[in-house]
């Protein structure tokens, strides 16, 4: 090794010991005879003391240094003198006098400063994202990550689960979003599609008697990019079989709880994930990853407004449609503008208009356009209810339970923003269950998989898939933190004519599903076993246990929200000769984009 010791470990006992180091300039102070530098590597820093009178040579290599020169100091530990010390640095009791200064690499100075945490634009990271990841946050990021993986490696390897890689270059594995297809130059016309995960081949792993399997598999999906999406992010791909749903649960918990006490900083609220249903989840939070971080619960009241003299929610509540509210603490005294905004956002999310009581702080009296409509009894019956205090306000809505869900959902999310409950230091696990099997709008005039095609409905929900195949709930289940959807699985099918059946429902007619899928309904009729998995999405995971706001931020290699890499320049042209290879012309047209 070039180096003894690595800049993060001398300290005062180390005193007297003659060491090599070798890293970074992260700092350089020129005191006149003496010249300061702080060295840095992976982990840590050490000061260094280039003083001329122990050393010529280190001396005018030393003045020739700038930031990110990559060196190799040789010298001896020495205490700093008393006052000198820096308790904020774990090397802070020591430095190191430099005997000889190598300078093994110059370097241009940097785009942007390495040394301290400061705002640089996304882009200019992204474009010299080599010197991005030489960050202290960077490489604690990435640090995080490999604990997350090793662990859950080491956690499955002692339950007898199996690593299997599988195949990148293969056949359409619908998830929902667009294949990335890579042409056959052998094949003039045709084309693999990149996994958009590994599903159809953990299954038929699961078909060939491995019984447990997992990976830390890549998945690419071209869908449009959001801070918590990437053209190609990571699963830890898992499946299992003779399981049922809640042995899944069971060993996906305690795997987390481990990781998280393991790699993160970030403290678990609780210990034992909640599990909801989908309809408790919708109807309490307004939605299906509910951030269980804060409560402000969606709480009916329609009971109490039902015979009020508000003709709109007396109507609804005789039509069947539920009148909820949300409360909000201390935003009793938002004025007139505030309100049409947070108006404006239910609208937006389907509402016709929002309703609200707000609670005067001192004088408790119950302003909004809408008390005048109600008795004092009444107005008493929502905040006892609501179980509102004087300052705070309550937003009510009234329409299908679909768009109350939508709307006051919505809101909760905005106010907890606004009341930073969302900056919460703390990880909020649950378990969302009991999904319905098919989405709520049709496709092209046939039913939507809520998961995929390859869910299990409830085995006494199966009779409904020829009545009311809108009321089949299914064997899916989500795990959420914070808001956002961790992990999504199934207990799977695994005969062939109730294969064939749900093919059939979202509108595969049997060329189609044979042509696509016979490699499946066909390892179906040889023996394949009850089973049933999950894949937790890796790089979601650690954006939230490193305290990220996005999964660029855990990424090394990320790309842009426009699913470009900026440091390489990819997508890009390529010759003319590749393109014949592979028999391919390009007619460039009009730029599609996702609806979402
Ligand atoms: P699903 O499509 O729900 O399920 O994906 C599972 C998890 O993967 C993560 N994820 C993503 N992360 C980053 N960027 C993306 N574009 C992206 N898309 C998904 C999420 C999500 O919860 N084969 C099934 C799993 C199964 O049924 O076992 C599947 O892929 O965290």
């Amino acid at each position: 090794m070039l180096k003894s010791h690595t800049c993060g470990e001398l300290r005062a006992e180390d005193a007297g010991k003659e060491v090599t180091l070798a890293g970074w300039v992260s700092r350089r102070r020129d005191m006149g005879g003496v010249i300061f530098i702080d060295l840095r590597d992976r982990d840590g820093k050490t000061q260094v003391v280039v003083d001329a009178t122990t050393s010529q040579q280190a001396f005018d290599a030393a003045e020739r240094v700038r930031p990110e020169y990559v060196l190799q100091v040789r010298g001896q530990v020495q205490r700093r003198p008393a006052g000198q010390e820096n308790p904020e640095m774990a090397t802070g009791a020591v430095e190191v006098r430099a005997a000889e200064v190598t300078v093994l690499n110059p370097s241009r100075t940097p785009p942007f400063v390495i040394d301290r945490e400061e705002f640089v634009e996304e882009g200019l990271r992204l474009k010299y994202r080599y010197l991005d990841l030489r960050r202290e946050r960077m490489q604690r990021n990435l640090t995080i990550r490999h604990k997350a993986v090793k662990f859950i490696r080491d956690f499955l390897d002692e339950r007898r689960f199996l690593e299997i890689e599988t195949p990148i270059l293969f056949k359409s594995t619908p998830e929902g979003a667009r294949d990335y297809l890579v042409p056959s130059r052998v094949h003039p016309g045709k084309f693999y599609a990149l996994p958009q995960s590994p599903q159809q081949l953990k299954q038929l792993l699961m078909v060939a008697g491995y019984e447990r399997y997992f990976q830390i598999a890549r998945c690419f999906r071209d869908e449009d990019q959001r801070a918590d999406r990437q053209p190609e992010f990571t699963q830890l791909d898992l499946e299992m079989s003779f399981v049922e749903r809640d042995d899944i649960l069971d060993l996906v918990e305690a795997m987390t709880i481990g990781m998280v006490e393991t790699a993160s900083e970030i403290p678990l609220k609780w210990r034992e994930f909640p599990r909801l249903s989908y309809h408790d989840a919708m109807s309490r939070f307004g939605t299906d990853r509910p951030d269980l971080r804060y409560g402000m619960e969606l709480t009916d009241v329609s009971d109490v407004v039902a015979n009020s003299a508000f003709r709109v929610f007396a109507e609804n509540v005789a039509a069947g449609k539920p009148v909820k509210a949300i409360v909000v603490p201390g935003a009793g005294n938002y004025s007139r503008s505030q309100m049409t905004e947070l108006e404006e956002m239910a609208k937006d999310n389907g509402a016709k208009g929002l309703a609200w009581l707000a609670i005067d702080a001192e004088s408790e009296e119950i302003r909004g356009f809408i008390a005048k409509f109600f008795t004092v009894d009444q107005l008493i019956a929502i905040t006892e209810r609501m179980e509102a205090t004087p300052g705070d306000l309550i937003l009510i809505s009234s329409d299908e339970a679909r768009i109350v869900h939508q709307v006051l959902g919505g809101l909760r999310e905005e106010m907890g923003r606004r009341l930073g409950y969302k900056e919460r230091r703390e990880l909020a696990f649950c378990w969302v269950v009991d999904f319905p099997l098919f989405e709520e709008e049709m496709e092209d005039g046939h039913y939507a998989p809520s998961h995929h095609m390859f869910t299990a409905p409830k085995r006494e929900h199966i009779p409904l898939l020829d009545t009311d195949p809108h009321a089949v709930l299914s064997e899916q289940y989500d795990l959420v933190c914070n808001g956002e959807e961790v992990a999504g699985g199934s207990i799977r099918i695994h005969e062939r004519p109730l294969q064939r059946k749900i093919m059939e429902l979202i509108g595969l007619d049997i060329a189609e599903a044979e042509r696509r899928f016979g490699h499946m309904l066909e390892a179906f009729e040889y023996g394949a076993p009850p089973h049933g998995g999950i894949a937790p999405g890796i790089d979601r995971l650690v954006a939230i246990m490193a305290g990220e706001p996005n999964i660029r931020e855990v990424t090394a290699f990320p790309k842009t929200q426009q699913a470009m890499d900026l440091m390489a320049g990819a997508p890009s042209e390529v010759d003319e000769r590749q393109l014949a290879d592979l028999h391919i012309r390009v007619e460039i047209g009009e730029l599609e984009t996702d609806p979402s």
